[in-house]
């Protein structure tokens, strides 16, 4: 039978990747999303529920209604530099929110769980790169709130019989390969989009000196001073949530499980616009910044547990794919501030 799942934020950016792509596998899916962060009409030919994760009664009619049999949880707050300023809407939005919603799926009997977990919990490891038993020891707010909810689950799978799997992301990147599903955040923080905007700003004809790009930071202890990260397609991304959803149907005992998902690659800042700058064919101009609060300098995966156990493979081990699929989606969908630029 037709497996129904519950999509929170699939509005968002990672969410409506992940919507598509488990409609396409035959789910039925329910978008449930207070569309404080997500576009809906990022949500195609999906049933949209406006409502947050903190109103229990919206959540356990719409768990009822849809007999819903597993939760995806990518409803959160998720910049880590705002995290840093504003940390009591992190709390309330990703560990209450989170909370709440865990026991209105106990209420419901609904037990099966796929948590949006990061490797911001690590913080600044020891050793490079991180496995999923490297010390968890966050250095913003954003990270901790993830890493309460990790405790959580553990906790949860021991007394209520919690079947769940936590996905450390590393950086989502990309956009939909034929550029028909993209990457909409409000404020526009993340490096790739902002880098692509400078692109089409000067590609209308900007002048590069009014260029609003910064690198934060160029001082770290990395190859080239800037921070290194670790860029996974958001479609290799969606694909190892469809594992780990498979596992908690197949392996239905209790538990708590970690997975790192990246492509064991790190790229600084200063190659990211390198590369931007080569396949968009335009030069695009930067400037030097104060690091922002929040940053570790290098964050780079060993993603062998989720291979080994998920079976997932990535398709895109390059950057460059992401960029490519991105500037698609960008140059058809030039966003607002780049117009009003
Ligand atoms: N950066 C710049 N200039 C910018 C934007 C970003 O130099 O204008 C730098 C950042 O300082 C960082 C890197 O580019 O070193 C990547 O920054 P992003 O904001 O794109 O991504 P983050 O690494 O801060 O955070 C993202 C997600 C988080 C997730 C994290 C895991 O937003 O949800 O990746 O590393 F947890």
């Amino acid at each position: 039978m037709t497996k129904s799942i519950l999509v929170t934020g699939g509005a968002g950016y990672i969410g409506s990747h992940m919507t598509r792509m488990l409609k396409a596998d035959g789910y039925n899916v329910v978008v449930y999303d207070n569309l404080s962060r997500g576009n809906a009409d990022a949500v195609l030919d999906t049933t949209l529920v406006e409502g947050d994760i903190r109103d229990d009664a919206l959540l356990g009619k719409t768990l009822e209604d849809h007999g819903i049999e597993a939760v995806m949880h990518f409803a959160a707050l998720a910049y880590v530099g705002e995290s840093v300023t504003e940390p009591d809407m992190y709390y309330d939005n990703n560990v209450i929110g989170t909370f709440r919603l865990l026991n209105t799926m106990r209420r419901h009997h609904v037990n099966r769980f796929v948590f949006s977990s990061t490797c911001a919990t690590y913080g600044e490891p020891d050793t490079l790169p991180i496995t999923e038993d490297t010390r968890q020891n966050p250095i913003n707010p954003y990270g901790h709130s993830k890493l309460m909810v990790e405790q959580i689950l553990m906790d949860y799978a021991v007394a209520y019989q919690l079947r769940s799997i936590a996905l450390r992301y590393f950086n989502a990147a990309g956009c939909a390969e034929d550029g028909s599903l993209g990457e909409r955040h409000d404020p526009e923080t993340h490096l790739l989009p902002l880098v692509l905007f400078e692109a089409l700003r000067i590609k209308a004809g900007g002048d590069p000196a009014d260029t609003k790009l910064c690198i934060f930071g160029d001082d770290f202890d990395t190859r080239d001073g800037t921070c290194v990260r670790d860029y996974i397609h958001v479609t290799d991304l969606c694909r190892a949530h469809i594992h780990a959803l498979e596992r908690l149907f197949e392996t239905p005992e209790a538990g708590a499980e970690q997975f790192n998902l990246g492509v064991n690659r790190g790229v600084t800042v200063l190659e990211v616009i390198q590369a931007c700058s080569r396949i968009t064919g335009v030069d695009i101009p930067y400037k030097m910044a104060p690091r922002r609060a929040g940053d570790p300098p290098e964050l780079v995966s060993d993603a062998t547990k989720a291979m080994d156990i998920l079976g997932w493979q990535p398709r895109f081990h390059d950057i460059d794919n992401s960029i490519e699929h991105a500037w698609k989606w960008f140059s058809t969908h030039v966003p607002d501030a780049v117009k009003a630029s």
